[in-house]
């Protein structure tokens, strides 16, 4: 990481969840101030669940526009948006049907192409559809990600061409890859230049079982390829670690929280 992103260790899961719900909602009001949209990349995986959860019910839901709110996903397993593993069907079940966001507004990916090569291509479109971008990287205003155990972060995954790729926003990721991590099935990942593109990138990790990949990440050598949450360094934006004490376990030089925050 060229600069030491913020980490927030938060005394419980549960306070890590209100403050990654109130993280959303506070992003969502500055950008449709700024910009009268609210660009959001939703992770995949279990961790979300409860902040999405959260953002659907008082008092984050009335703190919303949500028809001013471009949903995107930062990765989706190519499934059909109905299937029990479409990160997709994990944000409609937890948020999308609970609160009123405009459904010409919600760009999934379309996972039940059975080319995820075209699948890529058509989300990337959207994506620069929806922000009026056609070249270069569009700004998201916040990329949600999860961690896995391995290091990996959206389906970018140790040891993967993705990682290396400087122009296309969004890539297929085969099945076979060597480093991919269950569901073992083909994927769309948005890319390292589409991700740094964002002005705010907030991680959420919770568990003992990620504490080792959290500090190879944050206090281990330098190694993306190995690690490939590294290549997470916001351009012009920040980024944010939330973390609970498990998460945050092996980290070890920590700012104590500020006084009364969660
Ligand atoms: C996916 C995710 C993936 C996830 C991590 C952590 O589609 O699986 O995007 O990157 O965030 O694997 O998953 P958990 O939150 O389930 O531990």
């Amino acid at each position: 990481m060229s600069g030491r992103p913020e980490i927030v260790v938060c005394a419980s899961i549960d306070t890590l969840y209100e403050r990654a719900a109130r993280l959303f909602a506070d992003a969502a009001r500055t950008s449709v101030a700024a910009r009268g949209r609210f660009a959001v990349a939703l992770p995949g995986g279990d961790t979300p669940r409860p902040m999405l959860e959260r953002l659907a019910e008082p008092p984050h839901r009335d703190g919303v526009r949500w028809d001013r709110v471009e949903v995107f996903w930062s990765d989706e397993r190519c499934v059909p948006p109905d299937a029990p593993r479409s990160n997709f069907r994990m944000a409609r079940e937890a948020l999308l049907d609970r609160v009123p966001v405009d459904p010409k507004r919600v760009h999934r990916v379309r996972g039940e192409d059975p080319d995820p090569e075209r699948a890529a291509a058509l989300y990337e479109r959207g994506l620069r559809a929806a922000l009026g971008v056609p070249r270069g990287a569009p700004h998201l205003d916040l990329v949600i990600l999860g961690l896995g155990a391995d290091g990996h972060t959206a389906s970018l995954f140790p040891g993967s061409e993705a990682l290396l790729e400087t122009e296309r926003l969004a890539r297929a990721v085969r099945a076979s890859e060597p480093g991919i991590q269950p569901p073992i099935v083909e994927r769309v990942t948005l890319t390292p230049p589409a991700l740094n593109a964002a002005w705010e990138v907030a991680f959420l990790v919770v568990g003992e079982a990620k504490a080792p990949a959290v500090w190879a990440v944050l206090e281990g050598p330098r190694e993306p390829s190995r690690w490939p949450a590294q290549t997470i360094d916001p351009v012009r934006g920040r980024a944010r670690w939330l973390l609970d004490g498990s998460a945050a376990g092996r980290l070890s030089d920590l700012a104590p929280a500020p006084a009364g925050e969660p």
